[in-house]
């Protein structure tokens, strides 16, 4: 969370600035802000609350300021986390002692900050902010000015000293000339372009810009002038990182003609499938071909997925398709709990950590801990250069395409289509599953394109249900076997985007509670497949729902539409999907589910794309 751009050499810096910003929005955008060092080395900043067109308008003003375009520039989007999205808040923040005046971008959190400041304070310095990030630049100043030392030689002084997951970069007055930078577990890397260079969250801030990149390591400290690049590792000792060339000019942008980011990425998943399908099932065979090389499967008793958010449930579908498909017992996690109730690990095992950014800091932190036991380490991300993907044993890369919207939708149907390969090939790898079984499974999973294509061109009835929700207070999802995770994503897809408060439960653990919440005219979202032999048990929860006069909206597949008895059918709104086998289930029900919370919140008029107090990576604890 939070992006940062730095740029050294660059004439053109504050527009690179700004660009690079536009790009890492999806990291927060609760205020935006930028520095730069003036010809005369002072630091000029300039700061907007709310999204980057807040800053935006101010730019002209603001480059009107300077007597001659700078070289040299730091930018920030924030997602607050100490302290309220206010200007005061907004970074760069900068702190000064004596000759020494020194401006930050900050990404993570510095989890002693406390004490930084009670002794900084007494030291004479002043805070303008309630951040935790201020105590940077003014533990920097201080140390430079106590003991004369450079920018470059406090940051490598301080960093040690800092506790938490953080990255960030310095400037300092007076030295238009460098930039210094440092992180640890929050993503940072150089971008290396002639007679300029960069500091970036995420690449995709500098694509045109540049191809060439350097990723830090834990606690590396960049120092970098427009020709030169030093680093040193977390001893302080002169390294080298391999550089990385990428190809970011491939990376589709824009709309596309949709509505929303949101809307295209529902539209792409047809095409999602079918590349994963292809990518990583054998043309002549159709036995799944993921990259597993790096892993010994013969080792794994037991599996453990862990993820955050949306990549959890996806993770919970996976389960039931591993355990089912290999017989491997499979547990899953959210991350933010994994780590910290140290759970017993048997080493050898198999750990997956399920994430579409792959920088998650509850999921990086719950990788950390997995590896430090022993554990293989299996990452399926859709940014085979994240973090994750550098820790693994072995990769597999989504392929669902960079996802925009902040709610995600195709990076959630390529986890669970990817888990359901990955169950098979485990399957197949330990015999319990037949080359023919195998065969026929995907076999039917090659339909999912067509499946999906046809569902997305008929969103009437989810047009009117969204309509009747837009005037909800509150809505129930339901679903049992593979379709329960799906409740948990439809109700967090509802929340996330329309803002209606939305639970998901397990059918048959409705009536251990939830049920109290049902009231006349409460909007109850059941799912249910035909095929998973549960049908007419959540046919019998449907009517525990009705009997209390709920408002039931089943989406059920068509065989299921035909096995619904008359009397059933009354005050029941019916969306149907197409029949599938069970193992398609989880996907062809995400679909309407995405539709129904993306028309409910158009329909409402919220920020779909970037709904408020979110954002797309979350680097915090
Ligand atoms: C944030 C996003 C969610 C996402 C979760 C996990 O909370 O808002 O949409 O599911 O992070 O992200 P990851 O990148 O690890 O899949």
């Amino acid at each position: 969370m939070c992006g940062i751009v730095g740029v050294i050499g660059n004439p053109q810096a504050v527009d690179v600035v700004t660009t690079g910003l536009s790009r890492l929005e999806y990291r927060g955008y609760d205020s935006a802000g930028l520095a730069v060092l003036g010809p005369a080395g002072a630091i000029h900043t300039c700061k907007a609350v709310g999204k980057l067109a807040a800053l935006m308008a101010k730019i002209p003003g603001f480059n009107a300021t300077l007597p001659t375009p700078p070289t040299t520039a730091i930018g920030h989007t924030r997602w607050a986390t100490h302290g309220a999205p206010t200007e005061a808040n907004a970074h760069p923040h900068v702190g000064t002692c004596g000759a020494h005046t020194i401006a930050v971008v900050h990404n993570g959190i510095i989890e002693n900050y406390n004490e930084y400041r009670t002794t900084l304070a007494k030291q004479g310095a002043t805070f303008a902010s309630e951040t935790d990030t201020e105590i940077i630049p003014n533990a920097l100043a201080h140390r430079m000015q106590g003991v004369g030392v450079s920018l470059v030689q406090a940051v490598q002084q301080l960093t040690p000293t800092f506790r938490g997951h953080f990255a960030f970069v310095a400037m300092a007055q007076g030295k238009p000339d460098e930039l210094v930078g440092t992180r640890r577990g929050a993503p940072l890397c150089v971008g290396l372009a002639e007679g300029a260079s960069y500091l970036v969250s995420d690449p995709l801030a500098l694509a045109g810009i540049c191809s060439r990149f350097v990723y830090l390591e834990d606690d590396d400290v960049v120092h970098l002038t427009p020709n030169r690049l030093t680093i040193t590792d977390k001893n302080g000792l002169p390294t080298t990182r391999p550089v990385t060339t990428l190809d970011l000019s491939t990376e589709a942008s824009g709309k596309q003609g949709f509505k929303h980011f949101m809307l295209k990425e529902i539209h792409e998943q047809p095409a999602v499938c079918a590349r994963i399908l292809q990518e990583y099932t054998d043309a002549q065979t159709l036995l799944p071909c993921l990259p597993l090389l790096g892993l010994n499967l013969a080792t794994v008793t037991t599996i453990n997925i862990v993820a955050c958010g949306t990549a959890n449930y996806a993770g919970q579908v996976g389960k039931y398709a591993i355990e089912s498909l290999s017989r491997i017992p499979t547990n899953t996690d959210i991350a933010s709990e994994f780590r910290y109730r140290t759970p017993p690990l048997r080493p050898g095992d198999l750990f997956i950590a399920v994430s579409q950014s792959g920088e998650t800091a509850d999921t990086l932190a719950a990788l950390e801990h997995a590896k430090a036991n022993g554990q293989q380490i299996l990452v399926l991300t859709n940014t085979p250069t994240s973090t994750m993907a550098r820790m693994a044993d072995a990769v597999i890369n989504l392929q669902a395409g960079r996802e925009i919207a902040v709610a995600s939708t195709k990076a959630f149907t390529a986890m669970v289509l990817n888990l359901i390969l990955l169950g098979l090939q485990l399957g197949h790898a330990r015999g319990h599953l037949s080359g023919a079984q195998v065969h026929g499974h995907t076999t039917h999973l090659r339909t999912l394109p067509g499946l999906i294509e046809s569902m997305l061109s008929h969103t009437g009835v989810l047009q009117k249900v969204a309509s009747g929700l837009t005037g909800s207070h509150s809505a129930l999802f339901l679903g049992r076997g593979m379709l329960a995770p799906l409740a948990y994503e439809g109700a967090l897809k509802m929340k996330e985007i329309s803002y209606i408060h939305a639970e998901g439960y397990a059918s048959g653990e409705m009536k251990h509670g939830p049920i109290a919440l049902v009231e006349p005219g409460l909007p109850v979202i059941n799912l249910a497949t035909s095929t998973d032999g549960l049908f007419e048990k959540t046919l019998s929860n449907l009517q525990e729902v009705a009997a209390r006069r709920g408002h039931i909206i089943l989406v059920t597949d068509d065989a299921g539409a035909t096995q619904l008895p008359l009397s059933g059918k009354q005050g029941l709104t019916l969306v149907t999907v197409p029949s599938s086998p069970p193992l398609l289930a989880p996907i062809i029900f995400a679909v309407p589910l995405q539709l129904l919370a993306y028309l409910t919140a158009t329909e409402k008029g919220t920020d779909v794309d970037q709904p408020r107090n979110l954002a797309k990576s979350v680097t915090v604890e």
